[in-house]
C-alpha cells in the first residue's frame, strides 16, 4: 500500500472473516480466566452505563482485548478496535468480533506502516466519544489535529484530515469526553502533553492503577517476555548470561523470571535507586558498555530511546540475541545497525540475523515487543485486572466528563481496592479485616510503646 492511500472501509479491515470460529474458541478460552472483567460485563449488561457512546480503542487485538470490547459492547458502548502495534494482531480474534459481535476492527498482523496508519484514521473515522489507548497513538494524532500540525502525522492520517473542514476537525476533537491509557509509555507522553498544557480533555491513566502496574507489568511482561523469546529461539535459557536493561516494572518481572530459568542476569539501569534495588535483589548491575561483550541475550525494557546503540552491538559477542519489550521500536538502534551491518537474513520467524564485522548478531521480532511479537502477550488472569480498569475508567468517564479537568488522572482509590478484592475473590483467597481496635489504634497518634494502661485502654475499645 502507498503511503497515503485510503485502504480501510468503514466498517472493516481484517486479514480473513474465515478465522472467526478460531478466534472464538480462544477468545472464550481466555474468559474463563477473567473473573473480574466478566463481572463487569454482566453489570454493564444490566445498566448501560455507556449507551449513546462511541468508544475508539487502539489496543493489542488479543483475546484478552475481545472481552474487553465484549464488556463494554455489553455496556452500550458502540466501538471501533485498531491495533496498537503491527505485529500484535491475533487475526482469527479479529475475524470473531467482526463476525460474532459486530465490532469495527481494523488491524491484520503484520500490516505495513501505511496500512498501521490508515487503520488509526479509520478508528478516528469513528469519530469517538472516548478512546482507548495502549501507546497513545491515537490521543497524539487527535492532538496533532488540534493543534493544526498535520506535518506531524502519518500520511494516511493527514491525507483524511486535510479533507475535513476546520468546523469538522473541531468536532472530531471536541467530541472527545475524555480517554484512558494502558501503558507507561503513553502516560509518559501524556504528562508531557499535560505539562506544556496542550492537553485538550481528561485521561484516566490506568497504567497508574495498582492493579495494573504491579501485576501486568511486572508478573504480565515477565512472563510473557521469557515466553516470546523462547518461543521464537528455542533457546536454553539456564547458563546463559541474559542483560537486562532497566529494572521498573517490566524489568523487574522479567529479570526475576529468566533467573527463575537459571540465567545469570545482569542489570543496566540509569536510576540510582533501581541501580541499588537490583543489586540488592542479587543481580549484577553494570553499564550497558561493560555488559555488552558478556551478554546472550539483551532484553530492553526501559520505554527509552537508544538504549541498545551500534558502540553496545560492535562489543557483543558472536551470536548474540537481541531484543526488547518495552513499548516501541525504539529502544535498539536498528537504523543505527543497518549503517553499518549486513542484513538482514531471515533465519527463523522473528529472527533476523546480521553480519557486523565478522560477526553475527541475531535480532528477534524487529526490535518490536517481542511478547506480543512472537508470542500471546500477557496471559488473560492478568489482563483480567488491567482490562477490569480499562472498563472501569470508560465508565468513570462517563459519569465524570463535566468534572474531570484536562489532566491525567488515576483511576479512583476504592475502585482500585474493589478489582483487587474481586480478584482476591475469584482466586478464592481470603483475607483478614481490621478489628474495631485495630481500625481506633491506626487512626490515633498518641499512642507510643505498650505499657500496662495503653494495653488496658485497646481492650475497652
Ligand atoms: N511488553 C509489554 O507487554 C509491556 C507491558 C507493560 C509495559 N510495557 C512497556 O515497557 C516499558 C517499561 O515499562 P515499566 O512499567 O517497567 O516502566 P518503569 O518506568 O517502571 O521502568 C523503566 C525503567 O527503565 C529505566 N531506564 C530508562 N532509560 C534507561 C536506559 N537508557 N538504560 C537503562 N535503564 C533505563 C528507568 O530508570 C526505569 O527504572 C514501557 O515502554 C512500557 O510502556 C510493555
Amino acid at each position: 500500500m502507498s503511503e497515503t492511500a485510503t485502504r480501510a472501509k468503514s466498517t472493516n479491515d481484517i486479514k480473513d472473516i474465515q478465522l472467526a470460529d478460531e478466534g472464538r474458541r480462544r477468545t472464550e478460552w481466555a474468559e474463563r480466566a477473567m473473573p473480574v472483567l466478566r463481572q463487569i460485563r454482566e453489570r454493564f449488561k444490566r445498566e448501560k452505563p455507556l449507551t449513546g457512546r462511541r468508544l475508539a480503542a487502539c489496543l493489542h487485538v488479543t483475546t484478552e482485548t475481545a472481552n474487553l470490547v465484549v464488556a463494554l459492547q455489553a455496556g452500550g458502548a458502540d466501538v471501533a478496535l485498531c491495533a496498537s502495534n503491527p505485529l500484535s494482531t491475533q487475526d482469527d480474534v479479529a475475524a470473531h468480533l467482526v463476525r460474532d459481535h459486530g465490532t469495527k476492527v481494523f488491524a491484520i498482523k503484520g500490516e505495513d506502516h501505511a496500512t498501521y496508519y490508515d487503520h488509526i484514521r479509520a478508528a478516528l473515522a469513528h469519530r469517538p466519544d472516548i478512546t482507548m489507548d495502549d501507546g497513545a497513538d491515537l490521543v497524539s494524532a487527535l492532538h496533532m489535529i488540534a493543534l493544526n500540525r498535520l506535518d506531524d502525522l502519518a500520511p494516511p492520517v493527514r491525507k483524511w484530515v486535510e479533507t475535513l473542514s476546520s468546523a469538522e476537525r473541531k468536532a472530531l476533537v471536541g467530541g472527545v469526553i475524555g480517554s484512558t491509557e494502558e501503558t507507561t509509555t503513553g502516560v509518559i507522553r501524556l504528562k508531557a502533553m499535560a505539562k506544556d498544557g496542550v492537553l485538550q480533555f481528561p485521561v484516566i491513566a490506568v497504567n497508574d492503577s495498582q492493579t495494573k502496574h504491579l501485576f501486568d507489568n511486572r508478573y504480565g511482561t515477565g512472563q510473557s517476555t521469557l515466553d516470546g523469546i523462547v518461543r521464537a529461539t528455542n533457546l536454553l535459557i539456564a547458563g546463559s548470561t541474559v542483560v537486562v536493561a532497566g529494572y521498573g516494572w517490566c524489568g523487574r518481572g522479567f529479570a526475576m523470571r529468566v533467573r527463575g530459568a537459571g540465567a545469570n542476569v545482569v542489570v543496566t539501569e540509569i536510576d540510582p535507586m533501581k541501580a541499588l534495588e537490583a543489586q540488592m535483589d542479587g543481580y549484577r548491575v553494570l553499564p550497558m558498555e561493560e555488559a555488552a561483550p558478556i551478554g546472550d541475550l539483551f532484553v530492553t525494557l526501559t520505554g527509552n530511546v537508544e538504549v541498545l546503540r551500534v558502540e553496545h552491538m560492535r562489543a557483543m559477542k558472536d551470536g548474540a540475541i537481541v531484543d526488547n519489550s518495552g513499548h516501541f521500536n525504539v529502544e535498539i538502534d536498528l537504523e543505527g545497525l543497518k549503517q553499518v551491518a549486513k542484513g538482514p537474513v531471515r533465519v527463523r520467524e522473528f529472527v533476523d540475523e546480521w553480519q557486523l564485522g565478522g560477526k553475527k548478531l541475531f535480532v528477534l521480532g524487529e526490535g518490536r515487543l517481542i511478547n506480543l511479537a512472537a508470542a500471546e502477550g500477557h496471559p488473560a488472569s492478568v489482563m483480567d485486572m488491567s482490562f477490569a480498569n480499562q472498563a472501569l475508567a470508560a465508565e468513570h468517564v462517563v459519569n465524570n466528563a463535566q468534572k474531570l479537568s484536562k489532566d491525567v488522572h488515576r483511576i479512583p482509590a476504592d475502585l482500585d481496592h474493589e478489582i483487587a478484592r474481586l480478584k482476591l475473590q475469584a482466586m478464592g483467597v481470603a483475607i483478614d479485616t481490621l478489628t474495631p481496635a485495630q481500625r481506633k489504634y491506626l487512626a490515633s497518634w498518641d499512642m507510643g510503646t505498650t505499657s500496662g494502661w495503653i494495653a488496658r485502654r485497646i481492650r475497652r475499645w
